[in-house]
């Protein structure tokens, strides 16, 4: 396995994925692990990532533990990485005059294992020629003992450097990101050539391991599970199901507040197609009862997370044989939550996850997808048999439908939401633009407008399309939809949704405004 110590840099998970893509398991660690923890996690290979210190800033630079350099295994330094471990093993690094951003190309030299035949274009005088993206102030300018010059364009005379005894490489450009050309082969190259892993990292090895993993862990215990219907949780009960069978019991709580019908396609799925264990809680009454009169956002958001904990806990109260409470936590979330030491960014929204039930429960934690990022979780649940539309399902979030009827959430109005909902997401996906944008859903506006339908007035609800395009859910743009496309959702949502007559489309982007309305 590789260790990947990150430094801090924006798109280091890429670093992890491309590393996955090509067969082999990787985790990534913050750079200030301690040398007993490296020794002990006993990589095959480590992997530094760029960041934004500067190893200029002498003692306050983050540096890698030095055992990484004594384990006798391959290390590439990427960026930032490159810069410490030409620092550390006796180089030099100096502010540059000339800032580096951006698509570059750099000229091999001499045969490092690293690149080997690697070329995107040729030069002039058949030089072999790299497309890379670069993005750093700082440069290596004097190479530590032992280390050729293995990549160079004029603004960076050392764009890479090579120790072909030690299999110590380091590389100034961004192979985890696209706009290098030959970036994924570049890694491969690493993990697979150079460290000699086996690419044995697949989803029917996986299932294979985490099978036996969850037997081992839970023995002939009692396993529950919050299933939401979302892709997470779903593709954990699949998983854990096949480990241990009727030991795991599902509970779904409906709040009420899902998509349109979908309490009925959890049931089908999981229950009678897929054969799980699962406890359907009708609670639509106590949520809405609860819900009534209230009308502030925040407070909304509160009242359905205070109410699914006690649901479920009510629920959990009567499996006493269970010892064990199984979430869908996947690798982000772990990545996310250990790397939010430093300073809490301001609560624009309280978030609430099916999976995120408090402590009082007194059970042990089985966390099967913990090492697994989103796309993997989709792959295993393809593998495991799950509908391929239900794993590639947009996000939806916690409290549902209730951050989407603005306001005062009643019965009714969710109806109507519901059915406006289904309709818009049934034209994106017939259009086939439901793949092509990253979330999309219809929201419920509590005001009347005047319209007029055959020859009579009408004064009526008023929804809003929103569609957005992101990678992250953090920025994000409002999907460009063709306008006939939505002409037709609009004319469908009036004419079927008794009720609503007029539709608007939401252009706005995050930031300023968030992807939810509330
Ligand atoms: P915002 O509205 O903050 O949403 O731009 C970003 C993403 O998060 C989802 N979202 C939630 N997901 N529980 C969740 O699991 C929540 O309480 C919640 N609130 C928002 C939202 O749908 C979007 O994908």
């Amino acid at each position: 396995k590789i260790l990947i110590l990150d430094f801090g840099a924006q798109y280091v998970q890429l670093i992890a994925r491309r590393v996955r893509e090509a067969g082999v398991y990787c985790e990534l660690h913050p750079w200030d692990v301690t040398d007993q923890f490296v020794r002990e996690f006993a990589p095959q290979g480590v992997i530094l990532s760029g960041g934004p210190a500067s190893v200029t800033a002498g003692h306050e630079a983050p540096r890698a533990p030095q055992s990484v350099f004594e384990l006798g295994v391959p290390v590439l330094g990427i960026c930032y990485g490159m810069q410490t471990m030409a620092a550390q093993l006796g180089g030099q690094v100096e502010n540059a005059t000339v800032r580096e951003f951006g698509h570059a190309t750099v000229q091999t030299l001499g045969e490092s294992s690293l690149f080997g035949e690697l070329c995107d274009q040729k030069g002039p005088r058949g030089e072999s020629l790299l497309s890379v993206w670069m993005s750093h102030g700082d440069k290596v300018t004097s190479l530590p003992s032992g280390f050729f010059i293995s990549a160079a364009n004029t603004v960076t005379p050392i764009a890479a450097m090579t120790d072909e005894t030690r299999h110590f490489y380091g590389v100034q450009f961004h192979p985890e990101v696209t706009h290098t050309v030959q970036g994924k082969a570049l890694l491969t190259r690493f993990v697979r050539d150079i460290c000699g892993l086996g690419g044995d990292w697949t989803m029917p090895h996986f299932i294979t391991q985490a099978v036996q993993a969850i037997r081992a862990q839970v023995g002939t215990d009692d396993v529950i599970l919050g299933l939401s219907g979302g892709v997470d949780s779903s593709v954990a009960a699949v998983l854990i199901h096949k480990a241990i069978g009727s030991q795991l019991t599902c509970v779904f709580v409906d709040h009420g507040l899902l998509r349109y019908r979908e309490a009925e396609e959890v049931m089908a799925t999981f229950g009678q197609h897929l054969g799980l264990k699962v406890i359907h809680v009708d609670a639509r009454e106590t949520f809405m009862g609860h819900l009534a009169g209230v009308t502030d956002p925040e407070q909304k958001r509160k009242i359905i997370g205070r109410e699914f904990v006690e649901v479920f806990q009510r629920e959990a109260g009567c499996l006493p044989q269970a010892k064990w409470l199984a979430q869908g936590t996947i690798y982000p979330d772990v990545i996310e939550s250990a790397g939010s030491k430093n300073g809490k960014a301001q609560n624009i929204k309280s978030h609430h996850n099916v999976g995120g039930l408090p402590e009082t429960l007194h059970l042990k934690l089985l966390e099967p997808l913990r090492d697994l990022f989103k796309d993997e979780v989709r792959a295993l649940g393809v593998e495991l048999g799950l509908p391929s539309e239900m794993v590639h399902r947009h996000p939806f979030p916690g409290p549902g439908m209730g951050v989407r009827v603005l306001g005062e959430v009643s019965p009714h109005f969710v109806d109507l939401l519901q059915r406006a909902d289904a309709i818009f997401i049934e034209e994106l996906r017939s259009s086939g633009w439901y793949d092509q944008v990253s979330q999309a859903f219809v929201v419920f506006l509590p005001v009347r407008s005047v319209g007029v339908m055959g020859d009579g007035r009408t004064y009526e609800h008023v929804v809003a399309l929103r569609a957005v395009v992101t990678s992250d859910f953090m920025t994000a743009h409002w999907a460009e939809l063709p306008y006939d496309l939505l002409g037709k959702v609009s004319n469908r949502i009036i004419n079927e949704v008794r009720g609503i007559n007029r539709v608007v489309y939401d252009v706005s982007g995050k930031p300023p405004a968030t992807i939810e309305w509330e």
